[in-house]
């Protein structure tokens, strides 16, 4: 090599070292925020890929025969423990220009891990896989930090343990040690809640049953595990076309073929954007390439209720059923409204930033039959009351309900929440920030890794103002 070529190489490695440094320091979260007003926002922004669709990407392919290709795929930490859990499982994954190659072994293929699996802060994880180690004979432990370990693990053991697999734990808490079976039996299962994660879990179980197995859940949860299934040729029948009662049936015993996957856009992230621009006077922003399945975009419905603009524009289908648009939205008045809890099905993760909206709104908005915040990644119920009321909302609860009686922009803030490691309380009192009189500091802001590593860059792009905290 000539001098000149050689100097021209180590100036090329310096830079794209430098440049690769900076995008990973970029997407360090420091853990304390403050978020101060701001005038407007404006601009044009990609949501990360969505979470769902990414766990079940991977481990679909994965129980899959050969090689599929995912596109998109989110880099966050819930996601790359699922990538970690399933190379334990003895799965070959590679990473080659930003798209994932899995290599599949089949509907029974993992092997027993030599060392514990660590779900990390996702209860996704924990609970899908459990339905999917299922029909390997083997034995693992999962684990968590220590949020999950205090999330209940036996609404998914309690019908998987029906089906032939082995679990054993204290209290049904992780950690807790799976036994898969070669010898599944099928169920027809009755599921006290609507639960994406619960219906999955039984699901891929169901894939290794001898027979079919049939799920029923109160209101449908989101179909994504249904779309997927399809896809790969999996028995499966289904018509989650509205949100009533929901019914599936899937016949065990017909191997998953590997599959091209593209993953769109995280509606549930794209939510803090969505209402950042409603509730910021002035603000005009497009959100891109955004999933909009039926099951996921009830906040869209609510919001519009309250009065938002908000425009989908260049609507699509991609090539599993998941509908995809660019999402227009610019800032609106809004008032307060009353959900029934037959709601909480299609927008479950996005309550808190929908409380956010309520605050700001001018009157009362009740949003009805949350007892499932309490075992999100915190007690979100209680998450969203104490967090408003300290900022100076008033807030009431009843039962499972919460009245939040809006404040007609009138938001005190000055205050400390600690989201208790919880990445979409963060993400919403952030956003709250930006709107109220005094700045708002949040404890606990590592965990929007876990979801939205870029979050803070990308709000700050279009207008935000967080950073660092500083003694307020
Ligand atoms: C998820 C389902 C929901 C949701 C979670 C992701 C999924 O949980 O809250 O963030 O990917 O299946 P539940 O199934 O407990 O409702």
């Amino acid at each position: 090599m000539s001098k000149k070529n050689c100097k021209f190489n180590i100036k090329f490695v310096i830079i794209s070292y430098n440049k690769e440094k900076n995008m990973i320091k970029k997407n360090i979260i420091k853990n304390n925020l403050t978020s101060y007003k701001v005038k407007d926002l404006k601009g044009i922004i990609e949501p990360p890929s969505d979470k769902s669709i990414s766990h079940r990407a991977l481990l679909f392919s994965s129980l899959a025969v050969g090689k599929s290709k995912i596109s998109n795929l989110l880099n966050s930490e819930d996601v790359l423990n699922m990538v970690k859990a399933l190379k334990i499982l003895g799965i070959k994954i590679l990473k080659k220009n930003n798209e994932y190659y899995v290599i599949g072994s089949g509907l029974t293929g993992f092997k027993t891990p030599n060392k514990n699996i660590d779900c990390g802060n996702s209860g996704t994880l924990a609970r899908i896989l459990m339905g999917a180690l299922g029909g390997s004979e083997i034995i693992a432990t999962l684990t968590g930090d220590s949020s999950l370990r205090t999330r209940p693990m036996g609404r998914v053991t309690k019908p998987l343990k029906k089906m032939g697999i082995n679990f054993s734990s204290s209290n049904e808490l992780l950690p807790l040690i799976v036994q898969g079976s070669d010898d599944l039996l099928p169920i027809k299962y009755n599921s006290p809640v609507s639960s994406a994660q619960v219906k999955t879990s039984i699901l891929l179980a169901g894939l290794n049953a001898k027979g079919t197995t049939e799920i029923i859940e109160p209101f449908s949860s989101r179909d994504h595990t249904e779309n997927l299934l399809k896809y790969f040729g999996a028995n499966i029948k289904y018509n989650t076309k509205n949100s009533g009662k929901n019914r599936i049936l899937i016949t065990g015993g017909k191997s998953l073929n590997s599959r091209i996957i593209s993953i769109p856009g995280d509606i549930s992230s794209a939510a803090f954007n969505i209402v950042a621009a409603i509730i910021i006077p002035g603000s005009n922003i497009i959100i891109k390439n955004v999933g909009t399945n039926y099951f996921r975009k009830g906040i869209l419905e609510a919001l519009e209720m309250m009065g938002a603009k908000i425009k989908l524009k260049n609507k699509d289908i991609n090539n599993y059923d998941e509908p995809i648009a660019d999402i227009h939205v610019k800032y609106s008045k809004l008032k307060g409204i009353n959900l029934n809890s037959s709601f909480s099905a299609r927008m479950i993760d996005e309550y808190p930033i929908l409380a956010i909206a309520a605050a700001v709104a001018n009157g009362k908005s009740v949003f009805r039959g949350l007892s499932e915040l309490r075992y999100k990644e915190s007690d979100r119920f209680n998450g969203i009351i104490d967090g408003l009321i300290s900022c100076g909302i008033k807030v009431e609860a009843i039962n499972d309900d919460i009245i939040i009686f809006g404040s007609n922009a009138q938001v005190n803030g000055g205050v400390t929440i600690n989201c208790k490691y919880d990445h979409r309380i963060a993400m919403s009192f952030l956003i709250l920030g930006a709107v109220s009189k005094k700045p708002i500091k949040v404890i606990g802001c590592k965990s929007i890794s876990t979801s939205y590593p870029n979050f803070i860059s990308e709000v700050n792009s279009i207008g935000m103002n967080i950073s660092e905290s500083v003694n307020i």
